[in-house]
């Protein structure tokens, strides 16, 4: 049973085909994220949920009541879905307790109690409840935009990129907070983001959409760890892709001979290999047994440094990966790599740029 079921949906803009045939179900309880790029089509495809857009075609299900078919569709009031948008869209003239408790009636009893009690709920102190929404932090309106959309008891909350106009500790604070209230509350969600470790860290199911195509749906891990294609592997966090040979449950590559899963696959292919895989130990060149590389450069980013190695297989190109090393090797320190777990090879032979981004 899902609660939520996109059918075939499709919106074009002119010329521009935003969303094309979109099909897919989320499961009661459950917080979906919606990634793509910049103008594949996420905000249309919450817009058309929610009810601020019609579509051109293809329905969507919501618990047992179709609310958009084609071009007619539920009222959005009386869909029963929460949304929280990227700049919080606050009435300005209304107080924060007056914009919490907008969608209850005016003469409920308890409405008082009930503002009261979803404040706290998002964590913002009642002593605010009489302030206006510019009085308040960005942090504090997406709070309040929250505790609205949460306060008529949502079958659905829909987020639009909420958190990216926060900075980035606060970003991570409100996510985790979001992600806290919904599971307290068992609200099925869709947060959509071009932010990909938000979605990983946020996300019991992804959809990834490529000009208004559904690329690749599924759990973040899988997604991760077995993208459909070169591009969503990127997307979703650094990659090192390099060609190989498969054959007898093992790809040889620039980098030796690594493990895959399917012992069935032979010839060219593309594989992918994330950089927590692979770890760096300085070595002597002469005694090196296995694959190795000279440092070319390491730039230095906090947490993590950038390292650019150049492969003593094929030094006319570089392999680039993060670490987190402390201390990474210096420039011109000879590295033997070491590879664990399995390479993922990709369908087919696309032929793509070897080894990270940089060419020599
Ligand atoms: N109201 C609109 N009128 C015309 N084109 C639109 C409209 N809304 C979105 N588009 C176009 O549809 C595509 C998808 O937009 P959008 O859903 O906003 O993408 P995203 O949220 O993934 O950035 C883009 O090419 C955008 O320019
Ligand atoms: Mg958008």
């Amino acid at each position: 049973m899902s609660v939520l079921t996109v059918s075939g949906l499709s919106k074009q803009y002119g010329a521009t085909l935003a969303l094309d045939d979109i099909s897919f179900s989320v499961a009661p309880g459950v917080r979906a994220a919606i990634v793509g790029p910049s103008g594949s089509g996420k905000t249309t495809l919450l817009r058309i949920i929610a009810g601020f857009e019609t579509a051109d075609s293809g329905t969507v299900t919501l618990g047992n009541e179709i609310i958009v078919d084609g071009g007619l569709g539920v009222p959005a009031h009386l869909r029963g879905i929460g949304v929280v948008t990227q700049d919080g869209s606050l009435f300005p003239h209304l107080s924060i307790a007056e914009n919490i408790g907008f969608g209850l009636t005016r003469n409920q009893s308890d409405r008082d109690a009930r503002i009261a009690e979803l404040m706290d709920t998002v964590e913002l102190p009642r002593s605010m409840a009489e302030r206006r929404p510019h009085q308040l932090s960005g942090g504090q309106q997406q709070r309040v935009a929250l505790a609205r959309a949460l306060a008529r008891r949502p079958r659905l909350m829909l987020l639009d990129e909420p958190f990216s106009a926060l900075d980035t500790g606060l970003r991570e604070t409100m996510r985790r907070k979001v992600a806290e209230v919904l599971r307290e509350f068992a609200v099925t969600a869709i947060l959509v983001t071009h932010d990909q470790g938000e979605a990983l860290g946020f996300a019991d199911q992804l959809v990834v959409l490529k000009e208004g195509r559904l690329v690749q749906a599924g759990p973040p891990r899988l997604l991760y760890l077995q993208p459909r294609d070169p591009a969503i592997a990127r997307f979703l966090g650094d990659a090192i892709l390099l060609q190989a040979e498969l054959a007898d449950g093992a790809a040889r590559c620039a980098l030796g001979q690594i493990s895959i899963a399917d012992r069935t696959r032979r010839g060219p292919a593309t594989i992918l290999l994330r950089p927590e895989q692979l770890r760096l130990r300085p070595d002597n060149p002469e005694h090196a047994g296995g694959t190795g590389g000279r440092i070319v450069e390491v730039e230095f980013g906090g947490a993590s440094s950038l390292v650019t190695i150049a492969l003593d297989a094929d030094t006319s190109t570089l392999l680039q990966l993060r670490s987190s090393d402390p201390a990474p090797p210096e420039p011109g320190t000879h590295v033997a790599i070491e590879v664990s777990g399995a390479a993922y090879p990709f369908d087919g032979t696309t032929a793509l740029e070897p080894l990270g981004k940089a060419k020599r």
